[in-house]
C-alpha cells in the first residue's frame, strides 16, 4: 500500500484522479492540496472539495489550498478544455457556495495551507525515521511542490517519489512544444526535476493513449457493468455515474474541437494514480529530463536526453538521469485494474 498526498488543479481528468486515488487497492490517499492551473486557485480548491463531497470522502481527506500563480510567470487557466470554473458541464456536484462545501473547506482545509499541509503528511508517515516516506502525486503545476521542497528543504528526503502526469517526448498541447502542466509554470518544474529523489514523468505520449472510448462511456451507464476502470461502486452509485457522464460529455467535445479527437479523451491524470497503484502495467525508462525555460518558441518542453548527453552521473538529482519516463502503459488493464470502496 502507497500513502501518497495529491497536489492537482481540478480539472475534469483531476477529478477522475480524485475518484480513482479513493478506489485503488494499493492507494492510500492522505490528503490532496490544489494549485492555480486549469482555472483559478480559488476554483480548483472549491472543485477538490465538490468532488471529494459527492465521493463521500469530504469527512475523511483534507484539501488544502495553494499558490495562486506561478513562481515567474503570469498565470494562465485553459477555459478552452475545462470550462471557466475548471468543471464545465459537469453536474451531480454541490455547487462551491452550497453550506456543506463551505463548511468542509472551513473544517478540513481553507485554514491549512497547502505547504503546512504537506509538511504534515510527510512528518506523519516518516515519524522521525521510524515510519514509511511518502509518494507525492502532481497534477498539476509544480508551484506548490517546488515552494514545498524551498520551505522544508528537510523533508526532500522523506520522499519516496514524484509522480507527476506533465511533459510530452518531442510532443506538446498547449503551445508548439510544451504541455499545459508544465508550461503553465517551467521553472517550479525544473526545480522539482533537480531534487534527488526518484521522479515518474507521466508524458502526453502514454496519456493519449488511454482515452475514454465510446465503449467505455456506454459501459460507465450500464448498471449491470462494473465501473471499469472506476472499480465496482456500489449501488447507489448511480448519481456517480451519471457525473462522470457529463464529465466525459464536456472533455469528449472540449478535445474533439480543439483537438480533433474523435475516438475519446484522454483522462491524463488518471494515469498518475493507476502508475502508483499497479507500476507493472507501465513500461517506462530513465533519462535525463530538463525544461527549457527560455526559448522564443520552446518554452516549457520538456528536453529528454535519450542519448544520454547531459547526464554525468546516475543521481536522480541536478546531474543524473534524473527521471523515469512512462513510455507505455497496458490499456487493457481498464478491464483488469482492482478496486475497492474505501471511504
Ligand atoms: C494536463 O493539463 C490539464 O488540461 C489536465 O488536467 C492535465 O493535467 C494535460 O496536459
Ligand atoms: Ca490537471
Amino acid at each position: 500500500m502507497k500513502s501518497i498526498w495529491l497536489d492537482c488543479d481540478p480539472g475534469h481528468d483531476d477529478a477522475t484522479a480524485i475518484l480513482l486515488s479513493l478506489h485503488s487497492l494499493n492507494v492510500h490517499l492522505l490528503g490532496i492540496s490544489t494549485v492555480h492551473g486549469n482555472a483559478s486557485a480559488e476554483n480548483t480548491n472549491n472543485n477538490a472539495a465538490r468532488c471529494l463531497y459527492a465521493f463521500a470522502a469530504a469527512e475523511y481527506i483534507r484539501v488544502c489550498p495553494g499558490a495562486s500563480k506561478p513562481l515567474l510567470r503570469p498565470e494562465r487557466h485553459d477555459p478552452e478544455i475545462h470550462g471557466v470554473d475548471g468543471l464545465g458541464g459537469v453536474e451531480g456536484l454541490p455547487p462551491a457556495s452550497s453550506p456543506e462545501v463551505r463548511a468542509r473547506l472551513v473544517a478540513n482545509g481553507e485554514s491549512i495551507p497547502a505547504l503546512e499541509g504537506m509538511a504534515k503528511a510527510v512528518r506523519m508517515k516518516w515519524k522521525g525515521g521510524m515510519g514509511r516516506k511518502l509518494t507525492i502525486v502532481s497534477t498539476g503545476p509544480m508551484t506548490n511542490i517546488a515552494l514545498f521542497v524551498s520551505v522544508y528543504p528537510e523533508l526532500v528526503q522523506c520522499i519516496e517519489e514524484f509522480v507527476f502526469m506533465g511533459g510530452g517526448v518531442g510532443i506538446g498541447n498547449r503551445s508548439a512544444s510544451a504541455e499545459f502542466n508544465i508550461l503553465c509554470d517551467p521553472e517550479a518544474a525544473q526545480i522539482v526535476l533537480d531534487l534527488p529523489v526518484k521522479k515518474t514523468m507521466i508524458p502526453l505520449n502514454v496519456t493519449h493513449t488511454a482515452i475514454v472510448t465510446h465503449a467505455i462511456h456506454s459501459a460507465l451507464l450500464d448498471p449491470h457493468a462494473p465501473l471499469s476502470p472506476f472499480g465496482a461502486l456500489p449501488a447507489p452509485a448511480t448519481h456517480l455515474r451519471y457525473m462522470l457522464s457529463t464529465l466525459i460529455n464536456f472533455f469528449t467535445e472540449s478535445y474533439k474541437s480543439t483537438f480533433g479527437f474523435t475516438d475519446g479523451p484522454p483522462l491524463h491524470d488518471a494515469l498518475t494514480i493507476a502508475y502508483v497503484a499497479a507500476p507493472e502495467l507501465f513500461t517506462c525508462r530513465r533519462f535525463r529530463v530538463d525544461v527549457e525555460l527560455s526559448g522564443t518558441h520552446t518554452a516549457g518542453e520538456t528536453v529528454v536526453d535519450v542519448w544520454n548527453y547531459r547526464a554525468c552521473d546516475d543521481s536522480w538529482g541536478r546531474n543524473g538521469r534524473n527521471c523515469m519516463v512512462a513510455e507505455k502503459v497496458d490499456v487493457s488493464f481498464t478491464d483488469s485494474f482492482h478496486v475497492e470502496r474505501r471511504y
